[in-house]
């Protein structure tokens, strides 16, 4: 049996059953992967729920690792026996083997083994373009404030830790203080529990009244007015997730009275559009990996049977760091 996630229609995790996926040869531009593991995302809770719309039966996840089983036609980057990771569109990867599109699926350095390959690349590669790609009006250097929300999340972590390695002083937001306490061991220089603290206050004072020059924003409904507060005349205001729901609309006047700032939505498959692009981000973060810089934490493992839980642990706030379904 080749065991895939699927739902047949929108809704919560129970939704979610392992079905038989028969799987066939790769076509043009195709490989076929065995997966040794699979990366969580909250992606993937938007995909179930229907925030962000697919066609019904869809199956779930966009991250893992295995080996290389078939190649198809004009792949040239991979071979079969090939260690291999990836971060994908379409979705499908909470299976054993599956047919995917090759663009995206990088080498694995052997350095890294199958269960950080899968839990790092969708996270990883997103808290690379973020930092590196996603910047302000003359960019980032030492020394600059940038405020980071969800800060002990999967992102969130290799990203307080890649912030501190380019001299950044990242302010990160958690639920709880032991999420805070997380957030400033793997290299926050400030850490918020917005749960209890007013968070647009306590930036204010660490930046001594400056603010931010970038907000990174995941969380959406709930941090999205405050964060604007928190930012520089002419900072960037940068979401990329709705954790907590999408953002309402906003008439774009708020933005001059705020400062002159910019606002913009990044998604990573933008970033990821080629092989080259993809590629050199990936072996931007190998290296952070590698050289020991940015560590990936699975905090949580959960068989692949046991993926409603795995969605309800992480809706319910209640994961760290990153997340793999072991098969
Ligand atoms: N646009 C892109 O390219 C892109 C790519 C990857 C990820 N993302 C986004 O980045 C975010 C982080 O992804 P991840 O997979 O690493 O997840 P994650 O950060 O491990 O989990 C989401 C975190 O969001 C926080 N949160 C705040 N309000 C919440 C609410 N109402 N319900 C649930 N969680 C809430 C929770 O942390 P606290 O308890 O500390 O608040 C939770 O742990 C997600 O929003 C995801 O969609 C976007």
């Amino acid at each position: 049996m080749n065991r895939a996630v699927q739902i047949d229609q929108t809704g919560g995790p129970e939704q979610m059953k392992i079905v038989d996926a028969p799987v066939g040869e790769p076509g043009p531009n195709q490989i076929r992967i065995r997966h040794k593991a699979v990366g969580l995302n909250f992606i993937d809770v938007y995909q179930r729920t229907g925030l962000y719309p697919n066609t019904m039966p869809l199956r779930l996840g966009m991250e893992g690792s295995g080996i290389v089983e078939a190649v198809g036609p004009g792949v040239t980057h991979l071979k079969v026996g090939d260690r291999a990771a990836y971060a994908s569109h379409p979705p499908g990867s909470y299976c054993d083997t599956r047919v995917m599109p090759a663009t995206t699926v990088c080498k694995l350095p052997d350095a890294i083994d199958f269960d950080t390959g899968a839990a790092m690349m969708l996270k990883g590669l997103t808290a690379q373009y973020l930092l590196k790609r996603t910047l302000p009006q003359g960019g980032l250097k030492e020394g600059d404030f940038v405020l980071f929300h969800a800060a002990a999340g999967g992102v969130g972590l290799i990203a307080c830790q890649w912030a501190k390695a380019m001299g950044l002083r990242l302010i990160g937001t958690a639920g709880s203080d032991a999420k805070c306490q997380l957030a400033r061991e793997l290299g926050a220089a400030h850490a918020i529990n917005y749960a209890k603290e007013d968070f647009g206050a306590r930036v204010k004072e660490i930046t001594g009244g400056k603010g931010v020059k970038v907000v990174y924003d995941s969380v959406g409904k709930d941090t999205w007015d405050k964060s604007l507060d928190c930012l520089q005349p002419f900072g960037l205001m940068a979401s990329f997730g709705n954790a907590s729901g999408p953002v309402a609309p906003f008439a774009p006047g708020i933005l001059g009275a705020k400062g002159s700032i910019y606002v913009t939505r990044q998604t990573l498959f933008t970033h990821m559009a080629t092989r080259e692009s993809t590629q050199a981000m990936a072996d931007d973060l190998f290296g952070a990996v590698t050289s020991g810089k940015v560590k990936i934490r699975i905090d949580q493992r959960y068989p692949l049977e046991q993926v409603q839980q795995a969605h309800r642990d992480l809706e319910a706030r209640k994961t760290t760091g990153c997340t793999i379904l072991t098969l």
